[in-house]
């Protein structure tokens, strides 16, 4: 009896870690790629390594961004508080901050392999 109690418990306690781990793995990869694709963000911009494609020609590819930039650069630059060459970003973003946070965490972690 004690067993199968026992049994139980680990059988939950993979189940709950599983699923912890999935919703976590979501809010950090999906969520962001979302948010670029709200904000339009693939309007000008592609992401190659994640999928992401943009119908302009010469879009400019920001999948290894991260490797230039840390995330709170990124923040201040997609507001337009930042320059990058003298030249401040085409457009400021105009989503949430929790939305900002996000997607600008995604992009720091886009980096060469
Ligand atoms: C209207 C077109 C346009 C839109 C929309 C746009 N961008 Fe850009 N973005 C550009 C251009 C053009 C550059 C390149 C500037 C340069 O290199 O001189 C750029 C550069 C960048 C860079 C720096 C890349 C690098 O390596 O220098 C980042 C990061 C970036 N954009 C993020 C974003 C994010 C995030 C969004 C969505 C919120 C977005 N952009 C929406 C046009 C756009």
């Amino acid at each position: 009896m004690k067993n199968i109690f026992t049994y139980l418990l680990f059988i939950f306690l993979i189940v709950a870690l599983y699923g912890f781990a999935f919703s976590f793995a979501q809010s950090k990869g999906i969520d962001a790629k979302k948010v670029f694709e709200s904000q339009k963000c693939n309007a000008c911009h592609m992401v190659t390594t994640a999928g992401i494609t943009s119908k302009k020609k010469d879009a400019v590819d920001l999948s290894t961004v991260g490797s230039t930039y840390k995330a709170d650069f990124l923040a201040k630059y997609i507001k337009k508080d930042a320059k990058i060459k003298d030249m401040a970003h085409k457009v400021a973003f105009k989503g949430t901050d929790e939305e900002q946070t996000l997607l600008v965490k995604w992009l720091a972690s886009l980096k060469k392999k």
